[in-house]
């Protein structure tokens, strides 16, 4: 795990080919492993593949979310705020779990922020998905998370870069 950990970087260029089915089993069976308050699962993942659907994606935000054009795979993390009110934390936790699967898996990964995030000054960047994918709107859109074999390399960050001063010891 801690070599996982070391070398993940977000990833955001991806070569122009699909995901090989048996990859995409393991990674769905992971998001559906992973852990929730409760035991709820108040999640529903939209695993995208749809190249023109992708597309649409990709214009969710004015930034940060246009390398999602050029994934073979984008997975729509949502949360159902009647079922649970720790959902955000639910599906955050599936979604670095989908990071770090694909990650496992030789592929590349990038998180786009959904929840808070706007498509314009009239909708939100969840509206904006939720109208694309028929969601209905108990289901909040917390991210994307965009995933494909890397086409880009970066370097692992160094440990003397980690911030140690962030750690304390029985007291703050
Ligand atoms: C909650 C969260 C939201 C993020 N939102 C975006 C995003 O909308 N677009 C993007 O390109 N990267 C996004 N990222 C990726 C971060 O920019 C990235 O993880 C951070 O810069 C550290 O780089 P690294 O992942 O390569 O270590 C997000 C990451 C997290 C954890």
């Amino acid at each position: 795990m801690i070599d996982i950990l070391r070398n993940r970087r977000s990833i955001r260029k991806y070569v122009p080919e699909s995901l090989d089915k048996k990859l995409m089993d393991f990674i769905a069976e992971a998001l559906l492993r992973s852990p929730s308050s409760r035991n709820i699962n108040p999640w529903e993942f939209i695993l995208v593949d749809d190249l023109a659907i992708l597309k649409k994606l990709s214009r969710a935000k004015a930034h940060g979310s246009n390398f999602l054009e050029n994934a073979p795979l984008g997975i729509v993390v949502c949360g159902d705020e009647t079922k649970s009110d720790v959902w955000v934390e639910d599906c955050s936790i599936a979604s670095i779990i989908a990071q770090l699967q694909s990650h496992s898996l030789g592929l590349g990964s990038c998180w786009i922020q959904i929840r808070n995030r706007h498509h314009n000054s009239e909708i939100s960047a969840e509206k904006y998905i939720q109208n694309l994918l028929k969601i209905p709107s108990h289901l909040r859109v917390e991210s994307i998370i965009a995933i494909g074999i890397p086409d880009e390399k970066k370097q692992p960050l160094s440990k003397e870069k980690l911030d140690y001063g962030k750690l304390h010891k029985n007291l703050y």
